[in-house]
């Protein structure tokens, strides 16, 4: 189990207060806060001396060997078969345009590629601006009661032309975790490459990307308590057959071929402790694999956030005026929720909770389709309260108590 006051006190940024109040980060989908170890490691990279790779000299060498070692531990948080499965990149979408323009450079005009109405558009607009070469792009549906995707018209409309479909793992606005496995399944039935979209899922629950055999997946560490960079893994077979878009001297092997650039070195350096931290949270001994105990330390960190997360949930269904969007919490959803305030526009319950210290973001956070969809676009989108390891019970209750002021007006 998480000890609430040992993980808190790993995080500097709970210390800023909004007059009286403490600062409740109930914005986590947006970006979760740094443990100092992953500060730590940021800044020590840059103490140690900064270098640019494969140099003969001591801070290059050591700088070759973060980046080995950031790769490892970013396959074995992944569960790939080999660090060469992981790239680093400046953000997920900037990766994403990378791998789709890369990947349409062996489609023909008439290909199929399919989305989701449900997905960051950070999943959803490359692929459509991809329409300009021919191709034809395909969304599923989203079924508005529940917030789930329409499988059914999925399986109606894959084919043989379909040669990708790129969906997310969960919903970064809803919640909603996808049925993944079914849709790489029928990906498979046509030979289509599949793209997963891991940023909001990765800082919810462990992936395993062997047993899913997706072909591409990305996420982002500042979502999972790491820095502002982007991860890309490619299964080994497609990333070799991936002809990406690179300069002369860059290597033709995965990964390097899809690091163009300069990285981000300090923040490749903070991921490895962000795979550490949720490594600490299971409580494991050294003993165990690194991969042991971050499955160990995904399992605690639902076991900790669910609770909170029913009491979240249920309790803002029974304050008037409140609509919550999306499946209730039966597991199938990470632990972030969204909902309106009838009459209430959505960025005036922003202001207002923000003054009482609970940081929720609103609007349609890059899900546009999806709001588009819920038709929430007049109210100003939506209300999004998410949870991690370092909330408390006393910051849910004070959203909760700001919500019920609001929508007594
Ligand atoms: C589900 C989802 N996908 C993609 C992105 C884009 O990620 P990045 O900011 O790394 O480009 C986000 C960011 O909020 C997201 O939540």
């Amino acid at each position: 189990m998480i000890d609430l006051s040992s993980c808190r006190s790993q995080f500097p940024a709970l210390n800023v207060k909004v007059g009286k109040y403490n600062a409740a980060y109930l914005e986590g989908a947006g970006g979760t806060q740094f443990p100092q170890r992953v500060i730590d490691a940021m800044v020590g990279y840059i103490h140690q001396g900064n270098a640019n790779i494969h140099g003969h000299y001591l801070t290059s060498q050591l700088t070759d060997q973060m980046l080995l070692d950031a790769r490892a531990a970013m396959a074995t948080l992944l569960g790939a078969s080999s660090p060469d499965e992981i790239a680093f990149g400046a953000n997920m979408t900037t990766m994403n345009f990378a791998l789709s323009r890369a990947l349409a450079r062996d489609l023909q005009p008439g290909d199929e590629v399919i989305i989701t109405d449900m997905d960051h558009e950070a999943n959803r607009s490359p692929w459509v601006e991809l329409q300009e070469k021919g191709l034809v792009v395909k969304s599923i549906p989203v079924r508005t009661n529940d917030c789930t995707l329409d499988y059914d018209w999925l399986q109606k409309e894959i084919n043989s032309r379909t040669k990708i479909i790129a969906v997310g793992y969960a919903s970064n606005a809803v919640g909603t975790v996808n049925d993944v496995e079914l849709v790489i399944k029928l990906a498979k039935q046509v030979g289509a490459i599949t793209v997963i979209d891991a940023v909001h899922y990765a800082a919810h629950g462990a992936i395993d990307v062997q047993a899913l055999d997706c072909d591409f997946l990305l996420c982002s560490p500042y979502k999972f308590f790491g820095a502002h960079i982007g991860v890309l893994y490619g299964k080994k077979d497609a990333f070799e057959a991936l002809r990406t878009y690179k300069v002369r001297p860059q290597s033709t092997t995965p990964p390097s071929k899809f690091e163009t650039g300069t990285q981000n070195l300090e923040g490749i350096a903070g991921s490895i402790q962000a795979v550490e931290f949720i490594a600490s949270l299971g409580n494991l001994s050294d003993d165990h694999s690194l991969r042991e105990r971050v499955l160990a330390g995904y399992d605690a960190l639902e076991r900790y956030e669910r609770p909170l997360f029913e009491r979240m949930v249920e309790s803002l269904k029974e304050i008037p005026g409140v609509t919550i969007y999306g499946l209730p919490w039966d597991g199938k959803r990470t632990t972030t929720v969204a909902f309106t305030i009838d009459g209430v526009h959505a960025s005036e319950v922003g202001k207002r909770l923000g003054e009482v210290g609970v940081f929720v973001m609103v609007g349609d956070f890059y899900a546009t389709r999806l709001i588009e969809v819920l038709d929430l676009v007049e109210e100003g989108g939506v209300i999004r309260a998410g949870l991690a390891p370092y909330n408390t019970m006393e910051e849910v209750e004070r959203l909760l108590e700001g919500v019920r002021e609001i929508a007594q007006r």
